[in-house]
């Protein structure tokens, strides 16, 4: 349990150290700071002491603090020509924990986000069923609905980052996820309320959005573990995410995951549409085209320090935190190194640990002030390890956008200033 103090320099501060690790209770020995002049956030009465606060109701729908204004999605204007076929991306460096809140999952729309009225809105199932059927928001409000936190990465998450580092923060490098809890209807109830026939192997879900986004989805993984979702974190799907409904299919790249979801076809082969052909392909060196490439590969990333999170601390008792995730089941494990691979140290994984969910890990050490290398590297419950960007390119080349699951460094300088950068 000690590992966290790995690799500590004996110090003037070890005897604090080793009383916190003792006991959690006493780590803020070794962080805060003897008092020695009057401090006036201590001796002076502050506005908030002297004055009222907002009563109730002051704000219906509550937002977070003002204080916490920098807390936002944010997008990279040149990657693409406008922003109603784009993409934003979620503060990764400013979470904890495992659930992202909903006024900040990353948005990705071909079409913008369609604004839906949901007494307007139907869902069809129609193909190859016995009874093709139309439903109301109040026809699947009458299903049985189950709970289940998922996340989901977008197939392009880390593309801009094949060839060499290039986005400064781990909100843009690694943003294109979120990850909630979903409200919604097991889909193989409303097959099975249809009726698919014997020949049926695939289905097409649909968007109501203008960009109308489908994808082919096998029949196993549609009768598996997707939902039709209504809810996120408790409440309503945001415009953004997909309201009324979306199609959530666990562990799958995020372009399945169709928005605004208005029909459901039901088929014998796949479809072959756009968006699994001349996109989410991954073209290898000998000119052919990885296909149907549907699974998020485990990966991970710290989260603080990064580019957006610099150290400012100083030298001294450090925490170091961060993601991870797998398409194929939960993370057991996630190794972290300080100095660039040649020593790694079992990371502590905290909160719920969920199938096709992130998981949070933790790594507190004692920092000499000297340069870092810092890398993160995860294990999903199926045994495979997060590889190196190195190995990716060596077995996919370097034409590929989607699915960079490689580790990640960041850089951080004797001011505790991080830089993105690759070293393996
Ligand atoms: N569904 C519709 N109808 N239209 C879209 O543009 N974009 C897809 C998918 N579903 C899209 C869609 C892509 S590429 C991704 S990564 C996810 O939605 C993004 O979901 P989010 O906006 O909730 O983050
Ligand atoms: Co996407």
């Amino acid at each position: 349990m000690d590992m966290k103090f790995k690799g500590m320099k004996p110090s003037r501060r070890s005897f604090l150290t080793g009383a916190a690790a003792a006991g959690a209770g006493s780590v803020a020995a070794t962080v805060a700071k003897g008092q020695t002049a009057p401090d006036p956030a201590i001796t002076e009465l502050q506005d908030w002491q002297v004055y009222l606060g907002d009563g109730v109701d002051a704000a219906p729908y509550g937002m977070p603090s003002r204080h916490e204004r920098h807390v936002v999605r944010r997008t990279v204007d040149w990657l693409t020509a406008d922003n109603i076929s784009s993409i934003n991306f979620t503060p990764l460096h400013e979470l904890d924990g495992i659930i992202t809140p909903n006024g900040v999952c990353f948005e990705r729309h071909h079409s913008g986000a369609a604004e839906i009225d949901p007494a307007e809105h139907r869902l069809m199932i129609n193909g190859l069923v016995d009874r093709e059927l139309v439903f109301t928001m109040e026809d699947l409000m009458r299903f049985p609905r189950e709970n289940h936190v998922y996340f989901l990465e977008c197939a392009a998450n880390t593309g801009m980052e094949w060839a060499g580092a290039q986005l400064n923060g781990c909100q843009f490098t690694h943003g294109m996820i979120h990850n909630v809890m979903y409200t919604g209807i097991p889909l193989k109830l409303l097959l099975a309320e249809a009726g698919i026939k014997t020949n049926a192997k695939w289905i097409l879900p649909e968007g109501a959005d203008a960009a109308a986004m489908t994808r082919s989805i096998p029949m196993e993984k549609a009768l598996d573990d997707c939902l039709v979702a209504f809810k996120m974190n408790g409440e309503a799907l945001r415009t953004e995410q997909g309201y009324p409904v979306r199609l959530v299919v666990p562990g799958w790249e995020g372009n399945m995951w169709v928005k605004w979801l208005r029909r459901i076809e039901v088929g014998d082969k796949p479809w072959h549409h756009r968006e699994e052909t001349s996109k989410y392909t991954d073209l290898l060196e000998n000119g052919e085209a990885r296909r149907f490439t549907w699974e998020m590969d485990a990966k991970s990333v710290i989260t603080n320090p990064s580019p957006q999170a610099p150290l400012t601390h100083g030298p001294g008792y450090t925490v170091l935190t961060g993601v991870a995730w797998s398409g194929r089941g939960t993370i057991p494990r996630v190794d972290v190194t300080l100095d660039g691979g040649k020593s790694w140290h079992q990371a502590r994984m905290s909160g719920p640990s969920l199938s096709k969910s992130m998981h949070r890990f933790y790594f507190e050490f004692e920092w000499d002030g000297k340069p870092l290398l810092l890398q993160s590297r995860a294990h999903d419950s199926t045994g495979y390890v997060q590889p190196t960007k190195d190995q990716l390119r060596e077995w996919r080349g370097e034409n590929s956008i989607y699915h960079n699951n490689g580790i990640q460094t960041w850089y951080v300088n004797e001011n505790g200033e991080a830089e993105n950068v690759e070293i393996s």
